[in-house]
């Protein structure tokens, strides 16, 4: 795991997308994994910059959302589904065919993420999955305990997940789902690359345990330490736990990889 501290969230998610731009442009056809939740909104703002200002080409790359609400229609404006749409599928020119978010309202969900683990297999695997943390360490949403080894599936929202997100239901609890479909813990471990951005100091705690704390399948994202190509970018206010981080800083100034990222 190599791990960068920005000074303001601001350059975490400029220098995010600035790594999922590098990689789109050495393999166009590349298949991204994507993320939602607001620390994504600014990621894709900077990605849409650079397709308008700097000619950024999608035409060719074949995307895989994480997640998705469970009973609600892709139609929603709850979906992730048109979540993506809004900040990302429909201001760049991915095909809208080539994106694939899980179906909330599948008439036979376990043949569903069948099919979605064998869509992004046929797909050449995942080269790089775009990862946010939520406030209790979930990736995706494999919420505590799910096994580190788990693919596509169904689950139940853990309560302070289902409260963190009430901000894209109007605020009232009563309007979020109770389960959601997700790639599994395994499923994202087995992309190519993995790049997680996390911003705030919401999430300074858990941040440290993800990076720092033992392996544990009661935090899904610590995961992410046994991944080989593992890059987190966060801003100073999610760093604030962190008690390696001097030695964060001297990698930053002396590793090989991360001086080329930083230059
Ligand atoms: C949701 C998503 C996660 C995401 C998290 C963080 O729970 N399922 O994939 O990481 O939100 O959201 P935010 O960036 O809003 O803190």
């Amino acid at each position: 795991m190599k791990v960068v501290i920005c000074p303001t969230a601001e350059r975490a998610t400029a220098l995010t997308a600035r790594v999922i731009e590098q990689a789109l442009r050495q393999k166009p056809d590349i298949a991204l994994g994507l993320a939602t939740g607001r620390t994504m909104e600014a990621v894709y703002g900077h990605l849409v910059r650079a397709h308008k200002e700097d000619g950024l080409d999608f035409s060719a790359c074949r995307t895989f959302n994480l997640d998705e609400y469970a009973g609600i229609a892709p139609t929603s404006p709850h979906s992730y589904r048109t979540y993506m749409n809004a900040h990302l599928f429909s201001r760049v020119n991915v095909p809208l065919e080539a994106t694939h978010v899980p179906d909330g309202m599948a008439p036979d969900m376990a043949a569903q993420c069948a099919a979605y683990e064998k869509a992004m297999r046929d797909s050449g695997g995942l080269g790089l999955q775009l990862l946010g943390l939520g406030e209790n360490g979930h990736i995706g949403f494999n919420e505590p305990l799910s096994a580190l080894t788990s693919r596509t599936r169904l689950v139940t929202l853990d309560p302070a997940t289902r409260r963190q997100n009430v901000g894209m239901f109007d605020n009232d609890l009563e309007q979020v789902p109770y389960h959601a479909v997700t790639m599994g813990v395994g499923t994202i471990a087995d992309a190519r690359r993995t790049l997680m951005v996390v911003t705030g100091a919401a999430k300074a705690a858990i941040l440290a345990r993800v990076i720092e704390g033992p392996v544990t399948a009661g935090i899904s994202a610590t995961v992410l330490q046994m991944h080989a190509d593992c890059l987190v970018i966060v801003d100073e206010a999610a760093a604030a736990d962190l008690s390696c981080r001097p030695y964060i800083e001297y990698l930053m100034q002396h590793d090989p990889e991360l001086k080329a990222l930083l230059a």
